[in-house]
């Protein structure tokens, strides 16, 4: 099907839809200049071994190592303005709740882009790099934004240090984020997945869960993925040119 057509076919669904539920990951960031984890060219993880920084054993073996690295994507991130996909995907729940229905937006991204766009009903799988935690307490704070004086950063409840408030590899995701996401995946009539390798499970079954309960389904993603054959509209192209014209053909114009 030609994009067109897979969009136009999307925007009916979206607009006469009452419950919709997203899920995003790192290609929706992309372009706000914010690097995804495994494209091969440009991904993060082409420079450094996920297990040497993304685990908990590393930061025990080398707290200082991590919370540099992490201070560094914290800064990244707090640099970084939403994209036209972003702002698209807060217009829609914006529209969808204004006439009574459902909008849950389910991310993988730690960055808080969808916020600062203006989403609100936002599930945070993996956390955000935006807060830090209590490594005794596990107490969260929302650092300053500049860069940590000192590595490891000191806790300010404890005698102890600050990490991220990211889900890490090996690391069980928050349990009121599986629970309102496995609720929205199963209680929807849309189920659109954007940007996201959608390899990573728990996350990866959510598209599952919502066919399996009887939602239309979708893929925005400039790549084919493990979803692209599973769905039954696939949109081969960048979020932040798909959305803008889905929310436009969906719902009118955007003249803000
Ligand atoms: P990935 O980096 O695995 O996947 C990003 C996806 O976005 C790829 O399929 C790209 O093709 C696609 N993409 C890139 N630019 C795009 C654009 N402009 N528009 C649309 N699509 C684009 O990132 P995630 O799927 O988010 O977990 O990865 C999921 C999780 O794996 C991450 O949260 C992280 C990682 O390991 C943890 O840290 C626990």
């Amino acid at each position: 099907m030609a994009i067109s057509d897979s969009i136009q076919l999307l925007s009916e669904k979206l607009s006469n839809a009452r419950h919709v539920t997203v899920i995003t990951g790192a290609g929706v960031s992309a372009e706000s200049g914010l690097r995804t984890f495994r494209e091969t060219m440009e991904g993060l993880w082409k420079e450094f071994d996920p297990k040497t920084l993304a685990t908990p054993e590393a930061f025990e073996a080398n707290p200082e190592l991590v919370t540099r690295w992490y201070d560094g994507r914290r800064l990244g991130c707090l640099a970084a303005e939403p994209n036209p996909g972003h702002i698209a995907l807060a217009r829609i729940e914006r529209e969808i709740s204004s006439r009574g229905g459902r909008f849950t937006l389910l991310t993988q991204n730690v960055d808080r882009l969808h916020q600062k766009a203006g989403s609100s009903n936002v599930v945070e799988l993996h956390g955000s790099i935006i807060e830090w935690r209590c490594n005794a307490t596990g107490r969260k704070i929302v650092p300053p934004e500049s860069a940590f004086t000192s590595f490891p950063p000191r806790s300010p409840f404890a005698d102890s240090i600050l990490r991220p408030d990211v889900v890490w590899f090996g690391e069980m995701l928050p349990e009121d984020a599986i629970l309102a996401a496995g609720w929205a995946a199963a209680n929807c009539d849309l189920f659109i997945s954007i940007g996201t390798s959608a390899v990573v499970y728990p996350a990866a079954a959510y598209l599952e869960q919502a066919s399996a309960n009887g939602a239309f389904t979708a893929e925005i993603n400039k790549d084919t993925t493990p979803a692209t054959g599973r769905v039954n509209v696939a949109i081969q192209a960048r979020s932040g040119e798909a959305l803008p014209r889905l929310a436009d053909l969906a719902f009118g114009a955007d003249k803000q």
